[in-house]
């Protein structure tokens, strides 16, 4: 099978990989990939060998002190205004036959979750039609080095054996491409086409390769749902294509859910667009942007550990929403990265879940309705300097909201009211859900309440029958999860314990908000305090500022009456449960392909996850490259590039 053949990713199929769910193997796979940006002698320019200087290797976020320098690295683009970012899906040809099941679920998903990301990002189009590159070393067999004859840098003699380009094991057409060329003498401009020019793809900022397949990746860890890869940049940098694979097992497993999977495709989405940690060091500052053009700085380096040990992302939007999100002024308060699933470089490409729990960029996707496009990652996407970002789109994160900046550290976790202890039942932060005081992976021992395994859901009508008998418990799309020991007084059984427990509440102003339990009137039920209910003993607890307080919250029931609401009098097909992310969505081809079925039994519950050292991980990042390094066989014989700083080529090509 060619796409075995083409990559070692395949040895990755290590037996001894524990099962997960949902896990993002982003980095791994990147760090697989040789990127290909434009040949240095056709762009060359200031700022290319300028950022050859700066030296990617190793950002060292170990440095006690972050620094960051601006250097004045400036360059003028067009002046054309941002617009939504286009982003087209290529299926290539070679894709299996999908059954009608799959292909219902894989182009909706897809297609909403490119909506979603392009009316989140705005870019500067691309002018004509996008163009990819073709990577020298592979077709080239000699590079002419000598800097001071015309033909410098320019293919020599061209390799035999170069068939095509490809990104991830997907090959990419020749239409796609740049042309290639042999110049047999260094001084002589004269050349031999190895390759002719292709079309490029019109109308388009960024191209990604979407190719369904049970690969060797998916079937060796059951998590893992899809994977990506950015394989292609422009001269800044910038990834302009890609690939993601789609695990094809997960379009037909029996708990897929629509939304998931369109969260899923986001999360590897931001990845490829930049939310990588190998492209850190590449973000650029660009806010004082003027008519004339753009003019962009380096940040510097943006990542560096804090002095208790935990390693953050520092960027001016991403430092300012944190400190918007924790209210606090601490000037150097970064978001910080995941330490659970961090390479030897300390780096990873995911948020702290610690403290940025339930963002779209956590290591760990849980619950759809949990996950949140929260402003912290939007920062994020508008410091790589790519994007023009649109905040008021985004979603409250709500999860450690207003805590101040030592919010969910390791020290802290165990006295705020966001984390839990013991193994007791309580609510989940959104109150959404019933939950139970757990830890994960990628918790470093806190517990939170995540939701209950068996109908946890406040505001699915049909739990009502596993409700509590005897506390009152009322379940239906108005209904949250609070945390009481109500006991109906005439029952002779002892009182009950505290926790969780679902009942009807209605807002009356901001943070204000009334509760009704079976048989009892509305109450009013102030934030922070708790209250006793006629006709029953024990109280309920009245939680505050989270009840009330996001506009921007609802369970999926409730969206879809919103939704109903919007829709009545229109002739959109009905379905049961259309997760809109936001009703007024101005991109046209994201409203009516979304509606997939969703049985009850399929929502996801809260995933137990089996550990994952870091060390094994990492030993088998070790064990995999070894595998590679040998088993590569060198497509240029010509001497090492000496022009390309970036990460040293992992993909292992075989001749054909
Ligand atoms: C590089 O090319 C120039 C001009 O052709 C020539 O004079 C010089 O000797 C060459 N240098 C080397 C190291 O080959
Ligand atoms: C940003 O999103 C909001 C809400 O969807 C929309 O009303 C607004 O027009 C968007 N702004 C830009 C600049 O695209
Ligand atoms: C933020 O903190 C300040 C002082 O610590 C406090 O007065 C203010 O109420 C807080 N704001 C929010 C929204 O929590
Ligand atoms: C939090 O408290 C629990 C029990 O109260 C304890 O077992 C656990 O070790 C503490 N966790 C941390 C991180 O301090
Ligand atoms: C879920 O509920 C069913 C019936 O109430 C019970 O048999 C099952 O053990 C529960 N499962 C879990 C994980 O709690
Ligand atoms: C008393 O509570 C128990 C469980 O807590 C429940 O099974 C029973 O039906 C209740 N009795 C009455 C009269 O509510
Ligand atoms: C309910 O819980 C509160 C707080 O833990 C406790 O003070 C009260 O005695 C409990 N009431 C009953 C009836 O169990
Ligand atoms: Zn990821």
């Amino acid at each position: 099978m060619l796409f075995k053949s083409r990559i070692c990713i395949g040895i990755l199929l290590l037996p001894w990989f524990p099962c997960t769910w949902e896990k993002c193997i982003f980095d791994q796979v990147q760090r697989s990939i040789k990127v290909v940006s434009p040949p240095t002698g056709q762009y060359a320019s200031a700022h290319w060998s300028m950022r050859e200087t700066t030296s990617e290797e190793n950002p060292a976020p170990h440095s006690s002190k972050h620094q960051r320098p601006k250097r004045a690295e400036i360059h003028v683009e067009s002046m054309t205004a941002p617009q939504p970012i286009r982003i087209k899906i290529w299926v290539p040809s070679e894709s299996p036959a999908l059954t009608e099941l799959e292909s219902e679920r894989l182009m909706p998903a897809v297609d909403e979750a490119v909506g979603e990301v392009s009316s989140l990002l705005s870019v500067r189009p691309v002018q004509h039609s996008l163009l990819l590159n073709r990577d020298i070393n592979k077709y080239c067999k000699f590079i002419w080095r000598n800097s001071s004859t015309v033909n410098h840098m320019k293919c020599g003699r061209a390799n035999e054996n170069y068939r095509f380009e490809s990104c991830l094991g997907v090959i990419i057409p020749d239409e796609h491409l740049n042309g290639c060329a042999v110049y047999p003498h260094p001084e002589h401009p004269v050349r031999t086409m190895l390759r002719s020019e292709g079309t490029g793809v019109p109308e388009t900022d960024f191209l990604l390769y979407v190719f369904t397949h049970s690969t060797e990746k998916c079937q060796a860890e059951s998590g893992i749902l899809a994977y990506a890869a950015h394989c292609q940049s422009d001269s800044e940098g910038h990834p302009v294509a890609g690939a993601m694979i789609i695990c094809r097992e997960t379009l037909s497993m029996e708990r897929y859910t629509h939304e998931h999977f369109v969260q899923t495709v986001i999360h590897e989405l931001f990845h490829v667009l930049g939310f990588s940690k190998d492209l850190f060091s590449q973000w650029k500052d660009c806010s004082l942007s003027s008519q004339a053009g753009v003019y962009c700085w380096s940040h510097g380096q943006v990542t560096s550990t804090d002095e208790m040990g935990q390693v953050r992302l520092y960027s001016p939007t991403v430092i300012r929403e944190m400190q918007k999100h924790l209210n606090s002024t601490h000037p150097d308060l970064g978001a910080p990265l995941e330490n659970k699933d961090a390479g030897s470089d300390g780096l990873s490409s995911h948020w702290e879940t610690r403290v940025l729990q339930g963002s779209i960029m956590a290591a760990l996707l849980v619950e759809p309705s949990l996950i949140r496009i929260d402003p912290i990652t939007l920062a994020a996407l508008q410091d790589m300097g790519w994007y023009s970002v649109n905040f008021s789109r985004a979603q409250s994160l709500v999860w450690g909201e207003g805590e101040g900046h030592r919010f969910g550290s390791v020290s802290t976790c165990n006295s705020s009211a966001f984390f839990c202890k013991d193994s007791g039942l309580g609510c989940h932060y959104l109150h959404f859900h019933k939950g139970k005081c757990l830890t994960d992976q990628y918790l470093d021992g806190c517990q939170i309440f995540k939701p209950l395994g068996n109908a946890s859901e406040c505001w699915k009508e049909e739990n009502q029958g596993s409700g509590m008998k005897g506390s009152g418990e009322i379940y239906g799309s108005d209904s949250r999860c609070f945390i009481s020991n109500l006991t109906r007084l005439n029952n002779v059984t002892s009182s009950a314990a505290v926790a969780g427990h679902c009942y009807r509440h209605r807002c009356t102003g901001i943070n204000k908000y009334q509760i009704r339990v079976m048989d009892s009137d509305w109450l009013d039920c102030p934030a922070g305090k708790s209250i006793e209910v006629s006709g029953y003993q024990g109280l309920i607890f009245c939680p505050d500022n989270r009840i009330c307080k996001y506009s921007d919250l609802a369970p999926p029931t409730s969206r879809q009456k919103a939704d109903d609401l919007i829709n009545a009098g229109t002739s959109i097909e009905s379905s049961d449960d259309v997760m809109e992310k936001d009703m007024s969505t101005p991109h046209p081809s994201f409203m009516h392909r979304s509606s997939v079925t969703v049985s009850e039994a399929e929502v996801i519950v809260a995933a137990v996850l089996s550990i994952i050292s870091a060390f094994s991980l990492l030993s088998a990042g070790v064990l995999i490259y070894r595998k590679c390094s040998s088993a590569r066989v060198r497509v240029h014989a010509a001497s090492e590039p000496s022009f390309r700083p970036q990460t040293p080529p992992t993909q292992c090509i075989r001749r054909n």
